[in-house]
């Protein structure tokens, strides 16, 4: 019998790597949040270190920074604005702030 199935191994493979397959810093490289963000230093935007700090401890707060990933807003660490970020899902900004919310 016939059986396709590298093909669909192949198909299957790819659409793991499309969605979620990237780690948290890939994603957040591959989302151009790097361009503004690094883990240990300021740059356009607040250090994530510096973020995973001082939300530590505060409930809420996971659900009020995917939000503002989304969104964009201003006023936490200054007059500059985060700009949104259509460019990722819900999900993504989930997975990117809990990642950056559990940096040391
Ligand atoms: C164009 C520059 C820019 C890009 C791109 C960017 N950020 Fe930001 N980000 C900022 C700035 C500026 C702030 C500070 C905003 C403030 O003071 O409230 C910020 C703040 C944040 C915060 C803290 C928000 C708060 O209220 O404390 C998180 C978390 C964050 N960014 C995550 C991300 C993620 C994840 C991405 C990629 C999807 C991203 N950022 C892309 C500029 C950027």
């Amino acid at each position: 019998m016939r059986v396709h199935l590298p093909a669909l191994t192949l198909s299957t493979a790819l659409l793991l790597t499309g969605t979620q397959a990237l780690a948290s810093p890939e994603l957040a490289q591959k989302k151009a949040c790097l361009a503004c963000h690094q883990m240990d230093a300021k740059v356009v935007g607040p250090a994530y270190k510096d973020v995973a700090k001082k939300y530590k401890g505060q409930k809420g707060a996971e659900a009020k920074l995917i939000e503002k990933v989304l969104k964009g807003g201003k006023g936490s660490w200054g007059e500059v604005p985060m700009p949104a970020n259509p460019q990722v899902t819900e999900a993504e900004a989930k997975q990117l702030v809990s990642w950056i919310l559990s940096l040391k």
